[in-house]
């Protein structure tokens, strides 16, 4: 019988109801339940029904992971919640849910950032995270690099996005070219097809002057509305449109800026241990050059695979979990659903 502590994580910041269950540092289940084809029509997440269909989901989410661990709720030994950044009725429906499980079974509760969890999940399939380790976070909410020393307690941001984050330019530019939201994976399939170096996208935030003041910053608002004028010079022209070297000219954009500001981030901070996480970490392109790049650099590339990359409830079960073990305070009761938590916040 192993002793070790059993955690339930639960993740509401966005679409995704997650409720995962992490023994020691070892996984038993992720559950999920989205709420993405109930946006797709919008072509984007609608806060209000996000938040609806995780009440709906919320029970059934629990008891369906429970069930497939073989566990009983009354073994759980803590509850960890994302607790922010998010969307605020989403986060207060996990956080509610926590609270309850908290009280009723007597146990302790952390509140997680979410960025923190979307690091800390990488535990689950690589081991212990070294320390420091750089993490470059990309998805439909956020894309952010931070530097972390250790992610129970020391998260520093070294840059983020100044306005799109990167999985948001994926389903904006995938729906300019008619593809079905989101867009992320239908664009990294059209790409396949085409060629990266058909046309010459901007790359935000990469001219010396913008290093300066932006060195790890990112932007894809401006390649989004290139691309954007080249499709519409294209349609005024009578042209047809080149969707599979539209798609890997523009993918070629973001993951070359992602990959070069990563890169250069863990050499001139010397950490030669980089991690990739959030939806847009399933990009297949992205994983590629990054591989790259790390190899010549000397840098070992961490990547969890697609299913822990994407909001879930075992990133939360898992920085519950090494919270637990690394002896940290737990959240008082009256934890808040913050949606702006700043990231340095690891737990509320
Ligand atoms: O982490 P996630 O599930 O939710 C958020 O917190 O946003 O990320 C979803 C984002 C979407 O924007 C989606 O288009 C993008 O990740 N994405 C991808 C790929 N798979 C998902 N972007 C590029 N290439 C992919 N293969
Ligand atoms: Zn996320």
């Amino acid at each position: 019988m192993n002793d070790e502590p059993l955690v339930l994580g639960i993740e509401t910041s966005c679409d995704e109801t997650g409720v995962g269950l992490v023994r020691g540092g070892t996984l038993l289940v992720d559950a999920v339940a989205s709420s993405v084809d109930e946006h797709a029509r919008f072509g984007g997440v609608v806060p209000e029904v996000a938040s609806r269909a995780h009440l709906e989901a919320m029970v059934p989410t629990i008891e369906r992971a429970c069930r497939e661990a073989g566990v009983r709720l009354q073994d759980v030994d803590a509850v960890a919640v994302t607790s922010g950044p998010g969307l605020a009725g989403a986060l207060l429906v996990g956080v509610a849910a926590a609270k309850a499980l908290s009280v009723g079974l007597g146990v302790p509760l952390f509140g997680v950032n979410h960025l923190a969890a979307h690091v800390a999940v990488d535990t689950l399939e690589h081991g212990p995270l070294p320390e420091p380790t750089m993490a470059l976070l990309v998805s439909g909410g956020h894309s952010s690099l931070l530097l972390v020393p250790d992610v129970t307690a020391d998260v520093r941001p070294l840059g983020q996005t100044i306005d799109d984050a990167a999985g948001e330019a994926f389903d904006k530019v995938a729906r300019l070219l008619g593809l079905p939201f989101p867009g992320g994976p239908h664009v990294d399939r059209q790409a396949r097809e085409g060629d990266p170096g058909a046309i010459a996208f901007p790359r935000g935030l990469s001219a010396p002057h913008d290093l300066e003041r932006h060195r790890y910053d990112f932007s894809f608002s401006g390649l989004k509305t290139a691309v954007a004028r080249w499709v519409e010079r294209r349609q005024a022209d009578g042209e047809p449109v080149p969707v599979a070297d539209v798609a890997a000219s523009f993918q070629e954009a973001v993951v070359d800026v992602l990959t070069r500001k990563a890169v250069a981030a863990c050499r001139e901070n010397g950490v030669d241990h980089l991690l990739i996480g959030g939806g847009v970490a399933a990009n297949s392109r992205l994983r590629a050059v990054a591989q790259e790049r790390c190899d010549a650099a000397g840098i070992t590339l961490r990547v969890p695979r697609p299913g822990l990359c994407t909001d879930n409830g075992a990133m939360v079960a898992a920085l519950g979990a090494q919270l637990l073990a690394r002896g940290r305070t737990p959240s008082a009761l009256d934890l808040p659903a913050d949606s702006s938590m700043p990231v340095e916040l690891v737990r509320a």
